[in-house]
C-alpha cells in the first residue's frame, strides 16, 4: 500500500491537496482511502459530502474517512487512563483534570494512526492519503515511535517481568503500594500499543512505499515551521518527496492592492526555492474561490500533478542527513547548486547558515545540536558535512567558519 503523508500549518491547504490527490489517484485506478487524522477535519467540505469515522464511498475507487481521534483513543488507551486516573487521584488530583493529564498533547491522533496497520493488512486499497494535524503535532505523533523505541523494550521488560509477577503479591502488601500498582489490563494496553507504534514506525519510513509531502504557503512563519518539519522528518527517516507552495497569486495581471502581497510572495518564494533545493519545489496558483467539489478538486490536481501518477516517489533520497560517530554529530546537506569556491557556514541559536556565493540556505537545527559550536565543513560529491562537537562549549554568539575541499 502506497501511503502519502500530507503535513503543513493550518490552513495552508492540506486538506485541499490531499483530497485532489486521492481523487487523481482514483482516477490512475489506485484503489484509494483518505483519511484525515486532524480534529479540525475538513475533508467533508472539500468533497462536500458528509463523512465519518468509517470509509465513506466517494466514487470508483475513492472513499473517504474522518476518524474521530477521541474515540480511537479511548478503545486503545482506556485502560491506561484508568490506572494513570487513579494514581493521579492518590496525589490529590482528580476529576476531569485528572483524566486530561493522561492523554500528552498531540496524543490523540497517534490512536488514529494505528489504523495505518489495520487497512493495510485488510489489503482493500493501493493507495492511503493521510491529511494530518499542523505540523507541530504530527510531527511529534510520527516520531514518536521512534523516539520511544529505545526505551520501549525496557519499559516492556519491565512491564513484563518485574511488574506483571509481582503485582498480585505487591498489592496484597499494603493499600498504598496497590494504589501505584498498574493492573495487567493497563500493562497489555502499553505493551500492545507500542507493538503497534513500532509497526507503524516501520511502515512510514519506508521510503519506496511511504512519503511525507509538505504544504506551505509563501509567508515568513510558513517557512519557519516547514523548515523545521523538514529537519525533524529527515532526523527521523522519513522520506519528503515535494514541497507545495499553495496560493501563489498569479503575477501575470495587474491587480491593485493585491501588487504588494505578490512582490512579498515571490521574495519569500525564492527563499523557498533555495532552501528545499534538491527537492521538488511545487507553485500552485490562488483560485478565484475555495476549492469544494470533486470537478474543482480535480482540476487542482491538473495543477499540481499534471499528466503524472501522484503515486510516483518525486524524490528518494533525504537533503539532510544526521549521523553521529562518538562525540561528533555530523549534520550532512545535500547542495546541488554549490560552487565550493565560496561556501560560508555560521550558527546563530537553532539555525545553520551555509552562504553559497549570494545565495543562503538556511536549516532548522535539532534541539540536540542547539548551542553547540560548528568545526570545519568539509564538500565532498555534493554534500557539505559540518561537524559539531558534542562537548563543545555551548555558545551565543555568531562565528563563521571556512570550510575545506574534501
Ligand atoms: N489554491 C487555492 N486557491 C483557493 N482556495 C484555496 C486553495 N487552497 C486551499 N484553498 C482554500 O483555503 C481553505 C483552507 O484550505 P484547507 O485545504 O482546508 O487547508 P488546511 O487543511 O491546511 O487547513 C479552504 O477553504 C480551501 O478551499
Ligand atoms: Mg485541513
Amino acid at each position: 500500500m502506497r501511503i502519502l503523508t500530507f503535513t503543513g500549518k493550518g490552513g495552508v491547504g492540506k486538506t485541499s491537496v490531499s483530497a485532489a490527490t486521492a481523487v487523481r489517484l482514483s482516477e490512475m485506478g489506485h484503489r484509494t482511502l483518505v483519511l484525515s487524522t486532524d480534529p479540525a477535519h475538513s475533508l467533508s467540505d472539500s468533497f462536500n459530502i458528509s463523512l465519518g469515522p468509517e470509509p465513506t464511498k466517494i466514487k470508483e475507487n475513492l472513499h473517504a474517512i474522518e476518524v474521530n481521534p477521541y474515540v480511537d483513543l479511548k478503545q486503545n488507551w482506556q485502560a491506561v487512563q484508568k490506572y494513570y486516573t487513579r494514581v493521579f487521584a492518590a496525589q490529590g488530583v482528580s476529576g476531569v483534570v485528572a483524566d486530561e493529564m493522561t492523554i500528552l498533547p498531540g496524543m490523540e491522533e497517534l490512536f488514529s494512526l494505528l489504523r495505518i496497520k489495520r487497512y493495510k493488512a485488510a489489503g482493500l486499497y493501493d493507495a492511503l492519503v493521510l491529511d494530518t494535524a499542523p505540523t507541530g503535532e504530527t510531527l511529534r505523533l510520527l516520531s514518536l515511535p521512534d523516539t520511544l523505541s529505545w526505551g520501549m523494550k525496557a519499559v516492556k521488560n519491565v512491564n513484563k517481568y518485574i511488574m506483571k509477577p509481582l503485582s498480585k503479591p505487591l498489592s496484597k502488601m499494603s493499600d498504598k503500594i496497590a494504589y501505584y500498582i498498574p493492573p495487567e489490563d493497563a500493562i497489555d494496553s502499553v505493551d500492545q500499543v507500542f507493538d503497534e507504534l513500532e509497526d507503524i514506525r516501520e511502515i512510514l519510513t519506508n521510503n519506496t512505499n511511504s512519503t511525507v509531502r509538505l504544504v506551505m504557503n509563501a509567508e515568513k512563519m510558513s517557512i519557519k515551521e516547514t523548515m523545521r518539519a523538514l529537519t525533524y522528518l529527515n532526523l527521523y527517516g522519513f522520506n519528503v518527496d515535494m514541497v507545495l507552495v499553495n496560493k501563489m497569486l498569479d503575477t501575470s495581471e495587474d491587480s491593485g492592492y493585491l501588487e504588494k502581497w505578490k512582490s512579498i510572495q515571490q521574495k519569500y518564494l525564492s527563499e523557498i526555492e533555495e532552501g528545499f533545493t534538491p527537492l521538488p519545489v511545487k507553485k500552485l496558483r490562488m483560485y478565484e474561490q475555495e476549492i469544494i467539489g470533486l470537478e474543482a478538486l480535480e482540476r487542482f490536481a491538473g495543477d499540481i500533478y499534471g499528466d503524472n501518477d501522484p503515486a510516483k516517489v518525486v524524490y528518494d533520497e533525504p537533503p539532510i542527513k544526521f549521523e553521529r560517530s562518538g562525540d561528533t554529530y555530523e549534520v550532512q546537506l545535500k547542495l546541488m547548486f554549490a560552487d565550493p569556491v565560496d561556501i560560508d557556514v555560521w550558527v546563530t541559536g537553532d539555525e545553520l547558515f551555509v552562504q553559497i556565493g549570494n545565495q543562503r540556505k538556511i536549516i532548522t537545527l535539532p534541539i540536540s545540536l542547539t548551542g553547540l559550536e560548528p568545526g570545519d565543513a568539509v564538500f565532498k560529491d555534493k554534500w557539505l558535512h559540518i561537524p559539531f562537537d558534542l562537548n563543545s562549549q555551548v555558545h551565543s554568539y555568531q562565528e563563521k567558519k571556512e570550510y575545506s575541499r574534501g
